[in-house]
């Protein structure tokens, strides 16, 4: 690489925003390049599903950074441009439109597409959430709804679902598994969340899918579950999950594995070669293992550890995965990554939804999942990274000093 090398960063969300500020403030020299297929600079999309949901706040606060930000500070953002394909050999990208674009480092921050279901129509109520475009669409259309329904109860479904209830809607949720929210909570954490929506009037469905769409004049207007029961909906929002975009990491022959690209302790693919957020499968270096996380912030934190190691030396990257979910007047903050326990340790009181719950494995804590008790997961996130084991009875006592106990370790 030259000593003012291009950097090329695929893919204009949180993480490759990260990534070309990151370089910057790291007084990186050579070109950035900030390639996005939509024709918006980044966003918070965090926002989308809540805030701009319910109109509380504008388009225009939904974005990062006010747009002469990027010129002044010399990064070139292309937007409306999507990268095609990937060519190694000569290390160049193409575009849809045609041009080719070389790099010297690459950066592939391309996140995920949303799940359509298959036997779906593509009609102008039913709805994905991914992009700002997709969020305004969804922010008219249940605005002017009466009934709102929700086909996935994930993290997409269950944030709508909330927002949707606050502006006064009916909604209907259906999952097919027999909880909601069970892919990254678990069953307990399940069981408390439809307990959370069902009492806050949201008609949740567990179990059961779509087997019919009955439609009229380009809508559907109701549909049919597999319990047989027949329901009549305005809109309807599909948050079946995510496919990470790991299309122009094959054309790289790059490894892939555990839904993404296999990436090292220092998130590199490849040599000169990253990838960040939602496609990147990272062997973690507290773990020891790989964690591919789909949330927003891990997206930003990998950008701006990748904009290190480019700016100086590779390096590991270290952060602790941590993402949060507003539903209502319940904050959810998850610190860790709790795929491999033997023991949970409950601190506070579920039922009056402010407690922790602690994810062990041979005492070592693996996660924390606090519910409107954030102090918790902020001040566990030493015990995590460090590894230490803390006696149990301190950990579910909440008025043990568990600040005190981090300074200490
Ligand atoms: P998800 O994976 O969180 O949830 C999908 C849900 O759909 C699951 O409960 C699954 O069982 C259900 N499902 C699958 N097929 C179904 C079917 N045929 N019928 C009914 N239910 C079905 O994915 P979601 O909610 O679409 O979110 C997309 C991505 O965005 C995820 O990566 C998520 O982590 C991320 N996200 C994160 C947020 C946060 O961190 N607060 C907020 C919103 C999205």
């Amino acid at each position: 690489v030259t000593a003012k090398p291009t950097v090329v960063v695929v893919g204009a969300g949180a993480g490759g925003d990260a990534v070309a500020w990151g370089l910057r403030k790291q007084g990186f020299q050579g070109s950035i390049l900030l390639i996005g297929a939509e024709s918006e600079r980044p966003y918070n999309r965090p926002y989308l599903s809540k805030q701009l949901l319910r109109q509380e706040i504008t388009t225009e606060k939904t974005f990062l950074r006010p747009a002469q930000e990027y010129e002044r500070r010399n990064i070139q953002l292309l937007l409306n441009r999507r990268v095609v394909r990937a060519h190694g050999s000569d290390r160049q990208l193409e575009l849809q439109s045609g041009g080719r674009i070389p790099w010297d480092v690459l950066v592939l921050a391309t996140g995920s597409e949303p799940r359509w279901l298959p036997d779906a129509p593509r009609r102008a109520n039913v709805f994905t959430l991914r992009s700002l475009h997709d969020g305004l669409a969804l922010q008219t259309a249940v605005a002017g709804a009466g009934r709102v329904m929700v086909v996935g109860a994930g993290f997409i479904g269950m944030e709508v679902a909330a927002s949707a209830r606050q502006l006064g809607k009916e909604v209907l949720a259906v999952e097919v598994a027999p909880i909601p929210m069970g892919r990254a909570l678990g069953e307990e954490m399940g069981q408390i969340y439809a307990r959370l929506h069902r009492s806050r009037g949201v008609d949740l469905r567990t179990g059961v899918s779509v087997s019919r769409w009955i439609e009229s004049d380009d809508r559907v207007r109701a549909v049919e579950l597999s319990d047989g029961t027949r329901e009549e909906v305005d809109l309807i929002l599909i948050g079946i999950g995510v496919s990470p975009r790991v299309a122009l990491a094959e054309d790289l022959g790059l490894s892939l594995g555990e839904g993404g690209v296999r990436v090292d302790e220092a998130l590199r693919a490849a040599p000169d070669v990253f990838c960040i957020g939602d496609i990147a499968a990272h062997q973690h270096p507290v773990y020891g293992r790989p964690l591919r996380v789909e949330h927003w912030q891990v997206a930003q934190r990998q950008g701006t550890g990748v904009a290190t190691s480019v700016a100086g030396q590779p390096e590991p990257y270290r952060e602790i995965p941590w993402f949060w979910s507003d539903q209502y007047d319940v904050n959810l903050q998850y610190l860790g990554n709790s795929r491999d326990f033997d023991e949970t340790i409950t601190r506070g009181n579920t039922e009056a939804e402010k407690f922790s719950i602690f994810y062990r494995k041979d005492g070592v804590i693996q996660a924390v999942l606090s519910i409107n008790d954030a102090r918790t997961g902020r001040f566990s996130r030493d015990l995590i990274s460090r590894r230490t084991v803390v006696d149990g009875r301190i950990l579910a006592d909440p008025d043990s000093d568990l600040k005190g106990l981090a300074a200490s370790a």
